[in-house]
């Protein structure tokens, strides 16, 4: 049975007029993957990535997961096995603690204090104040908060949105390394939008190339970057290149 499966999907935005933002949308997910969803600014990734973890509902199209429709699952249950973590992270209320016991909170389970330390370490937050207001943090703070609070869930699938964007290079390193050893240990899949084709590149499995309003390349990372099937894709890879080389082969 596949773990995901996206059939058709179909997005509408209204803008001045109603536009397709994307069309015929499919792909099947069959084994744990580290999936990199590349594409210019505005072509619809955190749109889709929100559909998939059902923030955000298709004009057409059907998400199944484990073998069951969307509709025939409750949503709370799908958001706990197909998690969102937000381009802009967004703090509950109270402290950072506050933030953290969430899910154990509403899972009515023992919060784990020592895996939670064990994430915030491994993504640089070792030293944060956890009575500190979760609304005080900074961007780059809040966001690897909003991380561990959805990895401490422990969902199938784990959506990503950018956010390594606002981070410093170590701190960056240690969110990709944390995800990669996270996929390993508990076969957890992650989608993950980015910018960073270097992040993309060592990171992922496969890459979704999302351009002209569909899903334009569907590929394994390496063949995307060495032999891109479109031109489309190629010129994309070209212009996104460090031209002298820095950052190749970490
Ligand atoms: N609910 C909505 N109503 C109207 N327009 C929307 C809505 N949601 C998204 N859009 C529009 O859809 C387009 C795609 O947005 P989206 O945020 O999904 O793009 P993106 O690929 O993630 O871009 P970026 O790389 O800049 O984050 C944008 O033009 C955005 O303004
Ligand atoms: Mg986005």
């Amino acid at each position: 049975m596949s773990i995901l499966r996206i059939h058709q999907l179909r997005k509408h935005i209204q803008q001045k007029e109603q536009r397709v933002l994307f069309d015929d949308f499919s792909v099947e997910i069959n084994e744990p993957e580290i999936i990199s969803v590349v594409g210019a600014s505005g072509q619809g990734k955190s749109t889709l990535l929100r559909i998939i973890g059902m923030l955000d509902t298709p004009d057409k199209g059907t998400l199944t997961y484990r073998g069951k429709l969307s509709n025939e699952w409750q949503p709370p249950m799908w958001r706990s096995k197909v998690s969102y973590v937000a381009q802009q992270a967004v703090m509950l209320p109270g402290s950072v603690e506050d933030n953290l016991r969430t899910v154990s909170r509403l899972q009515k389970q023992p919060f784990d204090r020592e895996l939670t330390k064990q994430l915030l370490e491994a993504v640089q937050l070792e030293s944060l104040d956890w009575s500190k207001r979760a609304e005080d943090l900074s961007g780059g703070e809040k966001q690897r908060v909003a991380l561990v609070r959805s990895m401490l869930l422990r969902p199938e699938i784990l959506l990503v949105d950018e956010i390594t964007a606002s981070l410093d290079v170590r701190s960056k390193q240690a969110v990709e390394e944390l995800l990669f050893d996270w996929h390993s240990r508990e076969g957890t899949t992650f989608i993950w939008v980015t910018h960073d084709l270097e992040q993309a590149r060592h990171t992922s499995s496969h890459v979704w190339f999302m351009a002209e309003n569909r899903l334009y390349e569907n590929s394994q990372t390496s063949a995307f970057f060495e032999r891109p099937e479109t031109d489309l894709a190629r010129k994309f890879v070209q212009v996104s290149q460090d031209p002298v080389g820095i950052g190749e082969h970490r």
